[in-house]
């Protein structure tokens, strides 16, 4: 059951004879939509010659056995818990069957495209780039491109509401794009707002001193700092020492920058001891780093890793871009698939940082499933080489807007986020006070219609829904991989942004916060010549449970209706609750 969950849309591996006509008889169609996704218009037609790059994911041959690795090397109760694969490993086990490179080989050369154009750029070969025409991409795929605007951001992307591949090379390729994924890297969502209505700290004392308990029921209440939260969860007195080994990476997307004169204010004014401390920016396929465009999201999370995390190195990823729109360009344009463009660059480094954090996603219904299940395994071999991947829930509790499904029927159901609802990664939502500290109505969680639920959350699960009983039945799906796993405060962020104190919520808050904690934890581990966390859902849903601090209140309407309600144990508010950082170190270190 666990793995059909990622196999989804994967078929079963048969030995194609390589035959050149046959290719363009036989096409099945891979995915399409009904309507066009929600927020774009179509633009215009592309010249036939206009270029871009294609990327063909191909079948990654020994998958189950990677996806069977990791969940060994993560359980906490195996003999080998921690021994995680190297990068020749992983790639070694995605590695395509022969009988798939000689298919897509030979499919790809009957349109006429020269071997010299196109070509294997990962260690693992699991994905073939090359550059066609629009010309050749329709006929290959039997697709229509067009130029399509994102209506609030401007963008413009070149996609197909439909795209087929010949029967045969079905069982081989996962994913070919850009097609029909119509997320970009500045409409997708940030999980993060502007909270006016939370009176900024500019006016008051800064708070940089451990807090007592009475400060902490007033103002760590309704603002966060760097102070409160090291309180809060615990880890003001641990002292880092695998600084030359350890490392928290931040993704952003959105063209969103990182500002260095805005995090220096932030560390004269939130953590003293870290003034001089620096973030450096990689930038990723065309990702920009202008420091004249402060982002909010990317100080924010940059801000809060550095925050609680210091003198841990961070390092923020900025993944292009956005270039001007040229109608009648006949340079390829860049494609915009941020999940795939940030992954391909980061599977190809050397060494990874242990922990990564991202505050970005879409509702899953608008990720077509071979998109999705596709990244999701991606994020596989992330855990294999030990390194934790969060992601942020989302900001709209069970879904935000109409919640209508997008295949006609109209029908309103729970909106599950992407990539939250991936079970290779840890999902992480909001939270909101303190004595109690209760899960906050906008922190998103529910139950994925993608991937079935992993055998490493089934219990806890099941005792939330026995307890739900006939609740939302219809609305969400019974089975999914449920989310969040993990919780923190998601409200009264103190960002400096351009020079100024505002107070900033959302889960995109709560995955920073977390995966700064647990870069603390890796260092514990790494300070004890231990193997890093590498993929803890396994470890969160049993040894660390003790660790965690339960949130049993709070709710997460959504879909015109109250949403699902916090409860001792797992609940899909707020996980399995927010972290204690001492608890966890202890229950870690044994
Ligand atoms: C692209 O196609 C147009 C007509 O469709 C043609 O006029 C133009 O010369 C072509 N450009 C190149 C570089 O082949
Ligand atoms: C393919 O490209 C190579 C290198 O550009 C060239 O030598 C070869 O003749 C080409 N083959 C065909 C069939 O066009
Ligand atoms: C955790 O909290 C306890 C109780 O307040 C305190 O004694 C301890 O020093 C804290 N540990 C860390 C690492 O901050
Ligand atoms: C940086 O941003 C500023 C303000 O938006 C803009 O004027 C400038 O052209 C940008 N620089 C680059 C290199 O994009
Ligand atoms: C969530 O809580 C905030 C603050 O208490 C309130 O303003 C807002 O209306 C609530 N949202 C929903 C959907 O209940
Ligand atoms: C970790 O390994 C280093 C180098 O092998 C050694 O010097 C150090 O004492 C070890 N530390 C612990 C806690 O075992
Ligand atoms: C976290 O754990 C420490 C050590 O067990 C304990 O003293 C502290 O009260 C805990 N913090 C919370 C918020 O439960």
């Amino acid at each position: 059951m666990w793995l059909s969950a990622v196999l989804i849309c994967v078929f079963p591996v048969i030995s194609a004879t390589p035959f050149n006509r046959q290719w363009e008889e036989d096409m099945s169609v891979r995915h399409s939509w009904l309507e066009l996704p929600r927020g774009w218009r179509r633009l215009s037609s592309p010249s036939p010659n206009h270029t871009f790059d294609l990327h063909v994911g191909l079948k990654q041959h020994r998958l189950d056995v990677l996806i069977s690795d990791l969940l060994q090397i993560s359980d906490p109760t195996h003999p080998r818990y921690g021994q995680h694969l190297t990068k020749e490993e992983t790639e070694d086990l995605v590695k395509p069957h022969p009988d798939t490179l000689d298919a897509v080989e030979d499919w790809i050369i009957s349109h006429g495209i020269n071997s010299s154009r196109f070509h294997y750029p990962t260690g693992g070969q699991d994905h073939i780039d090359l550059r066609v025409s629009v010309a050749e991409a329709e006929r290959m795929l039997n697709a229509k491109y067009e130029f399509y605007r994102h209506k609030s951001s401007g963008d413009t992307i070149l996609r197909t509401m439909s795209y087929s591949l010949p029967r045969a090379l079905q069982p081989h390729i996962d994913v070919v794009s850009p097609t029909t994924y119509f997320g970009t890297t500045r409409s997708m969502r940030s999980t993060s707002f502007l909270q006016p209505e939370v009176q900024p700290l500019d006016a008051l004392e800064p708070i940089v001193q451990p807090i007592s308990d009475t400060v902490r029921s007033s103002s760590c209440d309704l603002i966060n700092t760097p102070a409160c939260l090291r309180d809060l969860y615990n880890t003001t007195n641990y002292e880092p020492q695998a600084m030359d080994r350890n490392r928290l990476g931040i993704a952003g997307y959105l063209d969103q920058f990182s500002n260095d004169a805005d995090l220096q204010t932030f560390e004269s004014k939130f953590r003293p001891e870290a003034i001089g401390f620096t973030v450096p920016t990689v930038q990723i396929n065309g990702g920009r780093n202008n420091q004249t465009e402060p982002g909010i999201e990317a100080n924010l999370d940059v801000q809060y890793g550095v925050g609680i995390s210091y003198p841990t190195p961070n390092v923020y990823y900025s993944t292009g871009g956005s270039p001007p729109y040229i109608a009648d360009s006949q340079t390829p344009m860049n494609t915009n698939e941020p999940y795939l463009d940030w992954l391909t660059y980061i599977l190809a480094q050397p060494t990874i940082p242990q922990v990564i954090t991202t505050s970005y996603g879409d509702d899953e219904q608008t990720v077509p499933v071979d998109y999705a299940t596709r990244i999701c395994n991606l994020f596989v071999q992330l855990g294999a080489r030990g390194t934790t991947v969060f992601f942020s829930s989302g900001d709209f509790g069970v879904g935000g807007g109409d919640c209508f499904k997008n295949d006609g029927s109209n029908r309103v159901e729970f909106q599950p986020g992407f990539p939250a609802s991936c079970p290779f990664v840890t999902a992480v939502g909001g939270t909101t006070h303190v004595n109690p500290e209760i899960g906050v109505n906008f922190s998103g969680g529910g139950f994925s219609r993608y991937f079935t639920r992993p055998a490493y959350q089934s219990g806890p699960v099941s005792q939330y829904l026995v307890a739900l009983g006939d609740t939302y039945a219809g609305q969400f799906n019974p089975n999914g991989r449920a989310y969040p796993d993990i919780a923190a405060q998601g409200t009264g962020y103190q960002v400096v942004v351009g020079g100024h104190i505002v107070s900033v919520g959302g889960t995109s808050a709560s995955s920073p916060t977390v995966a700064a904690i647990f870069s603390l934890l890796n260092d514990v581990r790494l300070s004890q010549n231990k193997s890093t966390l590498g993929f803890i859902n396994p470890l969160l849903y049993s040894t660390a449970v003790p660790g965690l601090n339960d949130i049993v209140s709070g709710s997460n309407p959504g879909c015109q209706t109250d949403g699902f309600t916090a409860k001792e144990g797992w609940d899909p508010v707020t996980g399995l609750g927010t972290p204690n950082f001492s608890r966890l170190r202890s229950l870690i270190s044994g």
